[in-house]
């Protein structure tokens, strides 16, 4: 077996169904679950339609760099979105999600025979970067997010030597589970870093498309032209259908940036053998295509954000976050894990205790205290969520 196995840590489910064997939920009470982040929107009729006219792909084996038109839609709604032209032929590469694209880049990029390899990464933060680092045979940097700078990565924290041996560096911009949007001052920072130390930067974006302010996110990239970096040397961002257009299950997602970087990702996916279905390929071309869902889409989150977050912030230390679709909220008392395990015991309503998505660093952990919670039911449901949250506080 290979040993790096063994360093990886259980998922935060994991943990949390370890935490909750033994506690009997509510049962006068339906399960409201706002643990995990899937999203539960409609489908897309178009996106339907799209898999439906083209199961004739079935038939045939997809290239790994997929076909050129997706790979044009792909760049045309980058252009739309964020002002950037590429090229699709070299900038971009339509991958089987996010998830699969972010642990696959750290294997194609880290070089584990330098001494010291490491891989920094926000702190809470996805558990994918971690796994990712620790299986391409690097050491993970856990970087603490700021509650008192809304949650902003305190970069400044981490040490010149650890920046001097970093190769790879994360970064969640809308962040999960903080909603935290990077502005143009941090990515300046981050891009004279990694023109110091020659650490590739990976953008994780995929909640891009879900924001509370009337300015949508900064994109990585638009960031890298605005500050002059027209070849995006060292950057690849990262973004997905699953949250945008409410496919998870379709897997299908997309990087872009460093035209070298992704000719060595894509001779590494050949061999990975992450080709994305034909039929993906359509409904996806589809999907990119169409932004009227998506301004549905992020009207519902909009309408159900503006109702939940001010009945929770009248008992718990919660804001509208920039983006995405959490509540990270800081628990009465303290315990985020007691919170928890007893809302479910008592209110049968699940949520994630906040310690589980972040590691101790500088000799804290900075979840603790917090928990997370995803608002992708529907509206009467997440809302049913929080009158029982006020209750459970109020009584406690
Ligand atoms: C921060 C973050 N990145 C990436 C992903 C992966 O999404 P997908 O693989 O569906 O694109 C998730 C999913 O929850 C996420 O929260």
């Amino acid at each position: 077996m290979n040993p790096l196995l063994g360093r990886l840590h259980p998922y935060p489910f994991e943990r949390l169904r370890e935490l909750t064997r033994g506690i009997t939920p509510n049962p006068a009470l339906a399960p409201i679950g706002l643990g995990i982040g899937e999203p539960k929107h409609a489908t897309p009729e178009l996106i339907k339609r799209a898999l439906s006219d083209n199961l004739a792909g079935l038939a045939s084996y997809p290239a790994t760099a997929g076909e050129p038109r997706l790979r044009e839609a792909c760049a045309a709604w980058v252009r739309r979105r964020y002002g950037v032209a590429l090229d699709a032929a070299t900038q971009v590469l339509p991958v089987v999600g996010s998830r699969e694209a972010l642990f696959a880049l750290a294997q194609t990029v880290i070089d584990p025979t330098r001494p010291g390899a490491t891989v920094v990464c926000p702190n809470p933060f996805y558990q994918i970067y971690e796994g990712a680092a620790l299986l391409a045979g690097a050491q993970p940097h856990y970087a603490n997010s700021d509650p008192t700078r809304n949650f902003a990565v305190d970069w400044a924290s981490v040490p010149a030597e650890v920046w001097a041996r970093t190769q790879l560096l994360y970064v969640c911009s809308p962040g999960n589970p903080t909603g935290a949007v990077m502005p143009l001052s941090e990515w300046r920072t981050l891009f004279e870093l990694s023109d110091r130390h020659g650490f590739v930067i990976a953008s994780d974006e995929c909640y891009s498309e879900i924001y509370f302010r009337d300015e949508p996110p900064l994109g990585s990239l638009e960031a890298a032209l605005r500050l002059g970096r027209t070849d995006f040397r060292r950057l690849v961002a990262l973004t997905s259908l699953s949250k945008r257009s409410n496919v998870p299950g379709m897997r299908s997602g997309f990087v872009a940036g460093d035209a070298a970087i992704l000719k060595s990702f894509l001779l590494y996916r050949t061999y990975h053998g992450s080709a994305m279905s034909p039929v993906v390929q359509a409904a996806s071309v589809a999907a990119w295509g169409d932004e009227e869902h998506v301004v549905d889409n992020r009207d519902l989150y909009r309408a159900k954000f503006a109702q939940v977050t001010p009945l929770l912030a009248g008992v718990m230390d919660v804001a509208l976050p920039d983006a995405g679709f959490y509540l990270w909220a800081g628990v009465p008392g303290g315990d985020d894990v007691a919170f928890a395990l007893r809302l479910l015991a008592q209110y049968n309503v699940a949520v994630l205790p906040g310690s589980l998505l972040a590691r101790e660093s500088g000799g804290v952990n900075p979840g603790a205290g917090r928990i997370r919670m995803a608002l992708v039911a529907g509206v009467g449901e997440c809302l049913e969520a929080a009158q029982r949250i006020v209750s459970f506080v109020q009584a406690r």
